[in-house]
């Protein structure tokens, strides 16, 4: 997962790209169903049984405690095993400019785990971020755990008492050099930044629901609320977009410009069940791990609340328009010969590479045509027509939002630094900021947003692709 965090609190503003992978969890099928600690006072008026069905929580056992297991769903809520990987044996970087921070291990191993923490101990670290013996760095989000209700710490604290003990120390701890490594710096930090807790007054209570989620256990802020000097969060600009390491998480406030309000609840919903929402957006990279891990674990009530409250947070508009799909524009899939006679679709993808390769040897750069650098490049996973290849899993890239926004930064970033697919077991998409010169990645990143995105034109140049290569590396 990619996080963007604080460094220090005397160091520039700057994003945070750690290298972080993960095995997606494998369900154990059990027929488990956890009930949402909030009473639904409300009717929910969303028509649920549309949506795709919960996976099953590989987390939770019958042989453990009701308490354990609600401590569970707290932890997929949470995302603890975002950072701290499916076993909780840590070592997981954080990266920073000044150095890696790594997770932890949090198995109840006395040794090299939380094995002697007393509840108190934990509840300290997952607010204040006080750990017995030593300051947390904010790398772990306390900053947003410290909302968090007694109830779910005593469930979660639970849950850990079952998780199977790792006894061994992560592969890799953190080293910081000094000063940074004097952990107490943190104390002043956190004097300025961890939010004391506000609720709103007038939500109802699926919505306040729904904030206690977003604020706190999925600390969707973290990556979607900008960063002050100071590393924390800029509550002024409260979930409008921030640049995240390689990507950007764009503005979720109900604007309907450039923020998500022309969603309705249930696109919401399912966008986080499922990461997905049909030619509009779609969740890659760390948005992928977010869902991935957590969102698409929760209970249709907790996604309702979320969505809920998302719709009444201030809208914000910010400089980066969302160009709305044109539908007429975007392509039709392509005829079945070429989309699913693979024959046929290799000799027109190595004519493209042939037009491309030849262009490039005989005239040196910038002479190929868009349409077939991206049938060259791009089209055996996306498919000829951008619907992706129908017997692989990848993405379809027909009408999503990262393709329509005014800013082609973070486009331009997913084609020049690549994409891992936390939901896809396929190849990952690979990074052509190597393979293909500024003007090459310009023409690509051109044709895919007026071919797939609809948009009426598009002028990225190749110093606008140098530009985000060298402030995304
Ligand atoms: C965004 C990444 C991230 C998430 C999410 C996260 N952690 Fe952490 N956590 C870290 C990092 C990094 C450290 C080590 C920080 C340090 O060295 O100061 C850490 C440290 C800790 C510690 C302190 C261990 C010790 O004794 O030093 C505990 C306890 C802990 N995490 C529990 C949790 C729990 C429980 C959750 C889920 C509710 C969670 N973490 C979610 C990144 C994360
Ligand atoms: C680890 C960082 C991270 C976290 C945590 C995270 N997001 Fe995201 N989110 C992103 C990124 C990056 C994107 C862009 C994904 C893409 O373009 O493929 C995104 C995209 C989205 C979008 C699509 C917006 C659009 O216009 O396409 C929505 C909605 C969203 N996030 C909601 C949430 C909510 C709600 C939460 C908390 C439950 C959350 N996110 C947590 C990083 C994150
Ligand atoms: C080897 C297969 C492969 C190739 C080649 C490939 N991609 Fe991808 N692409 C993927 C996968 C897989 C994803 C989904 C990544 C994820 O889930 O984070 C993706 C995601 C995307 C996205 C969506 C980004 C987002 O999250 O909003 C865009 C746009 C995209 N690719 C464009 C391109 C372009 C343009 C090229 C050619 C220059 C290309 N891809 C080449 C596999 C590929």
């Amino acid at each position: 997962m990619i996080y963007q965090y604080y460094k220090d609190i005397m160091k520039p503003l700057s994003a945070v790209m750690p290298t972080l992978s993960f095995s997606l969890a494998v369900a154990l099928g059990l027929g488990f169903s956890l009930v949402s600690t909030v009473v639904m006072a409300e009717t929910v008026s969303l028509p649920i049984d549309t949506l795709p069905s919960r996976i099953t929580l590989p987390n939770v056992s019958p042989a453990n405690s009701a308490l354990a297991n609600r401590g569970a769903y707290v932890a997929r809520t949470a995302d603890c095993m975002a950072c701290h990987r499916e076993d909780y044996s840590g070592g997981v970087p954080i990266e920073t400019p000044i150095g890696n921070i790594y997770s932890t291990n949090i198995t109840p191993s006395t040794r090299y785990g939380i094995g002697n923490y007393t509840e108190a101990d934990f509840k300290k670290a997952l607010r204040k971020g006080r750990a017995p013996g030593h300051q947390i760095y904010p790398a772990m989000p306390y900053p947003s755990y410290h909302g968090m209700t007694d109830d779910d710490i005593s469930a979660l604290f639970a849950y850990f008492q079952t998780v199977p003990i790792v006894d061994k120390p992560p592969e890799k701890t953190t080293h910081l050099p000094f000063p940074l490594n004097i952990r107490s710096l943190m104390l002043a930090w956190n004097v300025i930044n961890v939010p004391s807790t506000e609720n709103r007054s007038g939500l109802t209570q699926t919505q306040q629901r729904g904030e206690y989620l977003v604020n706190n256990l999925e600390h969707c802020g973290t990556c979607h609320t900008p960063r002050n000097l100071t590393q924390g969060l800029d509550k002024d600009r409260y979930l409008s977009g921030a640049p995240l390491g390689k990507w950007f998480a764009p503005n979720i406030t109900p604007d309907n410009d450039t923020g998500i309000g022309l969603w309705s609840e249930m696109d919401i919903v399912t966008y986080l069940r499922t990461g997905t929402l049909d030619k509009r957006a779609y969740a890659g990279g760390p948005m992928a791990e977010a869902v991935a891990h957590s969102t698409r674990y929760l209970t249709d009530e907790d996604l309702i609340a979320m969505a809920s409250y998302l719709k009444v947070v201030p809208a914000i508009k910010t400089d980066d328009y969302l160009i709305p799909v044109n539908v007429y524009r975007l392509p039709q899939p392509v005829n079945n010969s070429i989309t699913y006679n693979l024959l046929e679709q290799k000799d027109y993808l190595a004519q493209a590479k042939t037009n491309t390769v030849s262009s490039v040897n005989n005239s040196g750069l910038n002479s190929n045509s868009p349409k077939d650098l991206y049938l060259a490049n791009c089209a055996s996973c996306h498919g000829v027509d951008g619907y992706a290849q129908p017997d692989a899993r990848y993405a379809s890239i027909v009408g999503l939002s990262s393709i329509r926004r005014v800013k082609p930064d973070a486009l331009v970033g997913v084609i020049a630094f690549g994409a891992k697919g936390a939901f896809n077991t396929a190849p990952k998409m690979p990074g052509f900021s190597k393979d293909l010169s500024p003007a090459q990645i310009a023409s690509i990143t051109n044709y895919v947003r007026v071919t797939f995105g609809g948009l009426p034109s598009s002028d990225v140049s190749a110093a606008d692709v140098t530009r985000v290569i060298k402030e995304k590396s």
